[in-house]
């Protein structure tokens, strides 16, 4: 098949249940071999929030700190979205939090300990995306948002840049878009883009930046009005 180079294609499809049930489906997704990097990570960091929020925010991958506890958005980018979403007006709390990729993907450096973020491929993607499907059947939200280009990647299914979309509601997905991740399930739901809040902590000018995922997230805030 296209896009196997070891005879077997990447999917975390046999893995997912045919449920609508969040706690089964993550679960289910602790047990992924979908691809290989469920190998060198702790565990499987799931989306956590309310089965009934309104928006689902999606991260690229877990990083330390989210493969050490678990849970998805709880080391400095976490904290930063956080504090970025109560300023913006909506409840950290109320949202659905989950990432495109649920494994962690690092190197170490050689001599080194720490483990280094590397960006997962577009197999790994695309092997992990029946999860991130499930979850919006699941959770049913009236905004999808991406932060980031991975996941904007993930969930329109195309090239993606945040800077051409950030801050603009258009329907999930858009009628002109090539994707199609989670799309059938969810025909009323609109979709935003912004910068991921890693990318806010690396800005050379990270107030500005961070002005501007507040920014971008206020227009989120008012498409539940
Ligand atoms: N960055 C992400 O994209 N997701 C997390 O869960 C944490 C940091
Ligand atoms: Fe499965 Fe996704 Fe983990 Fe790969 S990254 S093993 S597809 S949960």
């Amino acid at each position: 098949k296209a896009g196997a180079q070891d005879g077997q294609a990447y999917d975390a499809g046999p893995w997912v249940p045919r449920t609508d049930d969040l706690g089964e489906l993550g679960r289910a997704a602790a047990g992924c071999r979908g691809c290989p990097l469920y190998a060198a990570a702790t565990q499987t960091v799931f989306g956590e929030g309310p089965g009934r929020a309104r928006v689902v925010l999606v991260g690229e991958q877990p990083g330390d700190r989210e493969d050490r506890a678990g849970e998805p958005f709880v080391g400095p980018a976490g904290g930063l979205l956080r504090r970025a979403l109560e300023e913006a007006g909506l409840d950290p709390s109320q949202v659905y939090l989950t990432n495109a990729v649920k494994h962690f993907k690092f190197t170490v450096p050689e001599g080194g300990k720490r483990r280094i973020h590397k960006a997962p491929d577009l197999r790994e993607m695309t092997a992990c995306r029946p999860w991130l499907t499930a979850e919006l059947a699941a959770v049913r939200p009236r905004l999808v948002v991406a932060l980031g280009a991975t996941a904007g990647r993930a969930l329109l299914g195309g090239p993606f840049r945040v800077g051409e979309h950030r801050g603009v509601l258009r329907p999930f997905p858009s009628p002109d878009g090539p994707g199609s991740g989670g799309a059938a399930a969810l025909p009323d739901a609109r979709f935003l883009a912004t910068v991921h809040p890693s990318a806010v902590l690396r800005a050379p000018d990270r107030d500005a930046a961070y002005r501007g995922l507040v920014a971008d997230l206020r227009v989120a805030a008012s498409a539940l009005q």
